[in-house]
C-alpha cells in the first residue's frame, strides 16, 4: 500500500478554495453588491488560449478568483434585491460542498442509494412543510423553469391521452392540439416550457389578470370556448407583485369543464406563503392542483441550481419521461432519472436535506416571515415618501415601485427609473432590477435572503434616495 493516493493531490486545491470561500462568505455583508464592469473588461480579464501544459490546481483556483472577482455579484448576500434570488444558508452551503465532493449521480438508484433516498426524504419533508397531499410524486429539479417543464410534460401527457393519443410515444405531429390557458401574467419560464414541449409559447390562450390575479370570468369564458381536455396554468406568486390566482375558484372552474383540465400551478416562490398564518390562505386549493413547480434556490435558500416539482398523477409523469436501454436495466427500485428530462443528475437533495434538518419548520417560517416583514417595511416607507410611489400592494415579498419626484414630468419617469436602477447597481450598496407594471417603468425589490435584516433595508432605502437625489 502506498502512502499517497492521486486523490491527495486534491487537498491543496481544496484548501485554497476553502480559504477563498471562507473569506468570501465572511466578507459578504461588506462587499459591494456589484461593481460596474463591461463585457470587454470581463473578456480581457478571463479570456486566453487553452493551456497546453496546465498548472498547479490550487494556483488555477486562485488565479480564476483574482481575475474574475470584479464580475462576481454578491447575489447571495443580504442586499441583493434583484429578480428573485435567494441566499445560501450555512447548512445548505456545507451540504452542497459535500455533494460536489462525493459526486454522486442521483439519477440512478444503483449508482447511489444514499442520494436517491435522501432526495425522497427531502421531497416528503417538503410535502410536510407545505402541507401538500402526501400521495403526490415529487422530483428534484434544477429550477422552477425545469419544474414547470416537468409539471407541464405530465400535463401534456395526460391531456394528450384524454384526446386519444400518447404525446411521448406518438409525438405531436398530426395530432389534435393541446389547448393551454393562463392569465397574461404567466411567468416567462412557463412559456419557455411550453415552447420546449412543442405546445407553443404563442399558441397559449391568455386571459386578463386584475392586479396580477387571474380574472375568473375571463377564465370561465376561455374554458367555455375550449372543447375537451386542456391545461390551465395558474400563478401562486406573480413575479412583479407576488399576487396569487384564487386557486380554489380556479380549481372549481377546472372541475366543471367537460373533458377535464390539468391544473398546473407555478409556485416558484409563492408556495412559501403557506408557512405564514396570515398568508397561507392565498394557497387554499393548491391541493386540487395536478402539478406544482417550486424553486429551492429562491426561498429555500439552497445554492444554485435547485427546484422541485410535485405531480398528482405518477403515471402521467413516468409516461412522459420513461426510457430504457440494455446497459441500464430496470431495477427493483424506480430511478429518479425516469421521472425527469435528464438521466445523470447532481445530488441536489443533500444541501436541501442539511438545510431542512438544520432549520426545521420553525426556522423556515421565521426566514419567510423576516423577508415578508422587510418587504412590508420598504412598502411603508415608499407609501410615506413624496418622491417614491408604490405601484402594487406588497402582497408578499416583492415591492414594485417607482421614483416619481415632484417636478419631473410623467413622460420622463420611465427613463429616470431606468437610470436610477443602473446608478444604484453601480453604487454597490444594494441591487434592484427593473420591470414594467401597469404600463409604467418600475423598480422591483424582492426579499428572499435568510440574512437580510431591517438594517439592510435601511441601506437600500438610503441608496435609493441619495442616488435618486443626485440624478435630478
Ligand atoms: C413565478 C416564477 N416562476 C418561475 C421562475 C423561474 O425560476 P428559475 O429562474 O429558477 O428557473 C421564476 C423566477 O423568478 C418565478 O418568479
Amino acid at each position: 500500500m502506498t502512502d499517497k493516493t492521486p486523490y491527495q493531490d486534491s487537498l491543496p486545491a481544496l484548501e485554497r478554495a476553502w480559504k477563498l470561500a471562507s473569506a468570501y462568505v465572511a466578507g459578504l455583508p461588506e462587499r459591494p453588491v456589484a461593481q460596474p464592469v463591461t463585457p470587454e473588461e470581463m473578456q480581457a480579464a478571463l479570456d486566453e488560449p487553452l493551456a497546453e501544459s496546465g498548472c498547479d490546481p490550487a494556483a488555477a483556483v486562485e488565479e480564476w478568483f483574482d481575475r474574475a472577482e470584479r464580475g462576481i455579484v454578491a447575489s447571495s448576500g443580504p442586499r441583493f434585491f434583484g429578480y428573485v434570488i435567494g441566499g445560501t444558508t450555512p447548512a445548505a452551503l456545507a451540504g452542497d460542498w459535500l455533494a460536489a465532493t462525493i459526486d454522486q449521480d442521483a439519477g440512478l438508484w444503483d449508482a447511489t442509494p444514499a442520494s436517491v433516498h435522501t432526495e425522497l426524504v427531502v421531497l416528503r419533508w417538503l410535502k410536510e412543510l407545505f402541507d401538500l397531499p402526501r400521495a403526490w410524486t415529487g422530483t428534484m429539479a434544477t429550477s422552477a423553469t425545469h419544474a414547470n417543464l416537468i409539471g407541464l410534460a405530465a400535463a401534456r401527457q395526460w391531456t394528450g391521452q384524454q384526446r386519444g393519443f400518447d404525446p411521448a410515444d406518438d409525438g405531436l405531429g398530426g395530432q389534435p392540439a393541446i389547448p393551454v390557458i393562463s392569465s397574461t401574467e404567466i411567468h416567462m419560464s412557463a412559456r419557455k416550457s411550453l415552447s420546449t414541449l412543442g405546445l407553443g409559447r404563442s399558441s397559449l390562450t391568455t386571459v386578463p389578470a386584475t392586479d396580477g390575479s387571474v380574472d375568473l370570468d375571463a377564465l370561465q369564458a376561455a374554458l367555455d370556448a375550449t372543447d375537451g381536455a386542456c391545461i390551465v396554468i395558474a400563478n401562486a406568486g406573480e413575479v412583479n407583485t407576488g399576487a396569487f390566482d384564487p386557486l380554489d375558484a380556479v380549481a372549481d372552474l377546472c372541475d366543471a369543464h367537460p373533458g377535464g383540465v390539468w391544473l398546473h400551478v407555478d409556485g416558484a416562490f409563492g408556495l412559501f406563503a403557506r408557512l405564514l398564518a396570515d398568508k397561507a390562505a392565498n394557497l387554499d386549493g393548491i391541493e386540487r392542483a395536478n402539478s406544482v413547480a417550486v424553486d429551492a434556490h429562491k426561498w429555500l435558500n439552497v445554492p444554485y441550481d435547485s427546484g422541485f416539482a410535485f405531480v398528482s398523477d405518477e403515471a402521467a409523469l413516468t409516461n412522459a419521461f420513461r426510457s430504457s436501454a440494455a446497459y441500464i436495466p430496470e431495477g427493483d427500485y424506480p430511478d429518479p432519472g425516469a421521472q425527469v428530462p435528464e438521466m445523470s443528475r447532481r445530488f441536489r437533495g443533500l444541501p436541501a436535506w442539511c438545510a431542512l434538518k438544520a432549520y426545521g419548520r420553525e426556522g423556515y417560517a421565521a426566514l419567510v416571515q423576516r423577508c415578508v416583514d422587510n418587504a412590508a417595511l420598504l412598502g411603508r416607507w415608499i407609501e410615506a415618501s413624496d418622491d417614491f410611489e408604490l405601484l402594487a400592494p406588497v402582497n408578499l415579498n416583492i415591492v414594485c415601485f417607482r421614483y416619481a419626484p415632484s417636478g419631473v414630468s410623467d413622460g420622463k419617469l420611465d427613463d429616470l427609473n431606468r437610470r436610477l436602477i443602473t446608478a444604484v447597481q453601480h453604487d454597490g450598496r444594494a441591487f434592484v432590477t427593473p420591470t414594467t407594471w401597469g404600463g409604467k417603468g418600475a423598480i422591483r425589490a424582492a426579499f428572499d435572503n435568510w440574512a437580510t435584516s431591517d438594517a439592510d433595508v435601511e441601506i437600500l432605502w438610503a441608496a435609493l434616495n441619495e442616488v435618486g437625489n443626485e440624478l435630478i
